[in-house]
């Protein structure tokens, strides 16, 4: 089956019908739909599939004569942000499966097995941590830090892993054979645009986190409370936001509040609490920390004359990941593509730091727009990303 026709396969699953985004949380019936979809795809193309007990998936393809060579894998994720767009993820996915049915139509025998990946719940979209499937198939995390996470609606991991069926307790996949990974993916950027070229490598991917801002006033009613009487943690929440966007335009690194929870949520009451969600990234690690740290100063300084109170909770961390240099150099030498950082979180950056050698490849995305209905790539793109990949898995494993 072509590049297009998987692609069409997979634009209905998980799609709005009003604003076209796409909604593919991990075990839910959309990310279930996909991981029936990619077994279906990997068993078609007789490759061995492995599914662990969180639903990580690799197709492996195995050399003729095993060699004892370390395996290549290559492929992203299928779980997409809230109202996410189609390419982030799902194109390193189906350009894996689509560049070995090239080298298959080459006539290409690899000397190395070469897997197809799909890692669970790369946004963190449902549990808070990014990359939380690579994250513990890697030993970043464990399954005792993480099992107590809860989703929006209070389900904990452990019943949404076994409510789509897998089994939690069960076994990871193993990288121990694994010698490299190319994750292929939509760049979230202008930079291939600019340099107008449709392939690009990356070079490093900077430093981000998740911090959780419990801001916590006393509920009063809206009409009565004297404006001078009020503990309202939503004033010291604004000022917050404010303070996030000034520190970050000053040092010129990334500060957003995305996401935003109201208790009790009435427009007639000054609220109890507000739960806030930042997320920064900065070309260091010890940016970042200082960005993190001057923000939540200014907003506990803001917080003691509001009368309010305010805790931070780091939930999700990636330090500083530089890919292989080397790898990196020699991959882009194939197509004379250009090196490039990106500020976006990928599976690759926690295999990169797991100490195994890794790379990505960028397609060009004309609008530069992702983590939105709006992200896209052009066709023409997508096929030179193919052929892109091909070649690198050819050089990586022949
Ligand atoms: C993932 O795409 C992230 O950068 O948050
Ligand atoms: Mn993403
Ligand atoms: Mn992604």
């Amino acid at each position: 089956m072509t590049f297009e026709a998987m692609w069409r396969e997979l634009l209905p699953v998980g799609r709005s019908a009003t604003s076209g985004g796409y909604h593919r949380q991990p075990w839910t019936s959309a990310e279930s739909e996909l991981r029936a979809w990619f077994a279906e795809a990997a068993l078609a193309r007789g490759l061995e599939l492995e599914t662990d007990a969180m639903g990580n998936q690799v197709g492996w393809w195995r050399p003729v004569a095993p060699t004892g060579l370390p395996a290549v894998l290559t492929g992203s994720h299928l779980d997409s942000v809230l109202d996410g767009g189609a390419f982030d993820g799902p194109l390193g996915v189906v350009s894996a499966l689509a560049a070995l049915d090239v080298l298959r139509d080459r006539g290409f025998e690899p000397a190395r097995a070469i897997g197809v990946s799909v890692f669970t719940e790369e946004e963190g979209s449902r549990f808070g941590l990014a990359c939380l499937g690579s994250r513990l198939v890697t030993g970043a995390t464990s399954w005792e830090a993480v099992s107590r996470r809860q989703d929006r609606d209070g389900v904990y991991l452990g019943d949404a892993v076994s409510a789509s069926g897998l089994d939690p307790s069960g076994d990871l996949l193993s990288l121990v054979d694994v010698g490299c990974f190319v994750e292929l993916h939509v760049e979230q950027g202008r930079d291939l645009v600019d340099r107008d070229v449709a392939v690009g490598v990356a070079s490093q991917i900077w430093p981000h986190g998740r911090y959780r801002f419990d801001f916590t006033g006393e509920a009063n009613h809206a009409g009565t409370t004297r404006m001078e009487d009020r503990r309202d943690p939503m004033l010291t929440y604004a000022m917050t936001v404010l303070a996030a966007n000034k520190q970050a335009r000053l040092v010129d690194q990334r500060a957003t509040f995305g996401r935003l929870e109201v208790t009790p949520n009435g427009t007639n009451a000054v609220p109890s609490r507000v739960t806030a969600w930042l997320d920064a990234r900065c070309s260091t690690d010890d940016a970042l920390a200082e960005l993190v740290e001057t923000i939540s100063r200014q907003g506990l300084d803001r917080a003691s004359r509001d009368g309010t109170s305010l805790t931070v909770t780091a939930e999700s961390v990636s330090s500083s990941v530089t890919f292989d240099l080397d790898l990196a150099r020699d991959l882009a030498a194939i197509g004379d593509w250009p090196i490039i950082a990106t500020q976006a979180g990928h599976d690759a950056g926690i295999l990169s730091a797991a100490g195994i050698p890794t790379a990505m490849l960028f397609v060009r995305n004309p609008t530069g727009v992702s983590h939105s209905p709006a992200e896209s790539a052009e066709m023409a793109d997508c096929l030179a990303g193919v052929e892109a990949l091909a070649d690198t898995l050819a050089k990586l494993t022949s």
